[in-house]
């Protein structure tokens, strides 16, 4: 579904709004949160791929020959920004088996709400790749903008595609800001963020409830 925001599709399918419902609940354990995350982001992976372009292929059905179509173009690359993002790659990956994956490591300072960049490790020709970023959160908006950037300073061009599944507007205002050629895609919009910059109502800290660490 369109946004009021150009570039930013909301994915809300009914099975997708009733995940997010019992992802978002604070009893949920991480074994059942992981299942959810990695379910969302298959679904998610379906709008952000609807526009690959696709190519004529001859196939022989038991019967005759026939004209179908595969999916050409750019290879693909995902990259999660860890470590929340991990829990999404699963999910993509079942989409794209072919796909590489790149990894982005970044953490918020608690006080400044800054990103920290602690860890790259991208497939060596991510220039030429069509690249998905996934993240659950988009938040202030800072990991994301700065995983981006990083991306364009190796070369990335074209459209990078960036999956959440719960997004405050600050943050993704902040992100269309900073990168006129990105496309968002997301489960939820909510309301705002608290002075912790949480997203609220959120679903609280992704990376502690998908790896069990509070
Ligand atoms: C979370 C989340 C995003 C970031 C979003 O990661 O997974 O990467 O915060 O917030 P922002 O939009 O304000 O930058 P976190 O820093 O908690 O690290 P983790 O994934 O290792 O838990
Ligand atoms: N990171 C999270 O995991 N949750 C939020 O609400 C904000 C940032």
């Amino acid at each position: 579904m369109a946004t009021e925001y150009e570039r930013v599709t909301l994915v809300d399918h009914p099975m997708v709004q009733h995940k997010l419902s019992i992802l978002r609940d604070r009893d949920t354990s991480s074994k059942k949160f992981r299942e959810l995350v990695k379910e969302l982001a298959l679904f998610e992976g379906y709008e952000a791929t609807r526009n690959l372009p696709l190519a004529d292929v001859e196939v022989e059905t038991p019967l005759c020959k026939t004209t179908c179509k595969k999916v050409s173009g750019k290879k693909l690359a995902i990259v999660p920004i860890l470590r929340a993002g991990l829990g999404m790659v699963e999910g993509v990956q079942e989409l794209m088996p072919a796909a590489r994956v790149g990894h982005l490591g970044m953490y918020r300072n608690e006080e400044t709400h800054e990103p920290v960049e602690y860890y790259a490790k991208l497939p060596e020709d991510i220039a030429d790749r069509e690249v998905i970023v996934v993240d659950p959160m988009l938040a202030t908006g800072g990991s994301a903008t700065a995983a981006i950037g990083y991306l364009r300073k190796r070369g990335v061009s074209g459209t990078i595609k960036l999956m959440v599944i719960v997004a405050a507007p600050v943050g993704i205002e902040t992100v269309l800001a900073a990168d006129d050629d990105v496309q968002i895609f997301t489960c939820a919009i909510d309301e705002c963020l608290n002075d912790a910059a949480y997203i609220v109502p959120g679903l609280g800290d992704a990376g502690d409830r998908i790896f069990g660490t509070k």
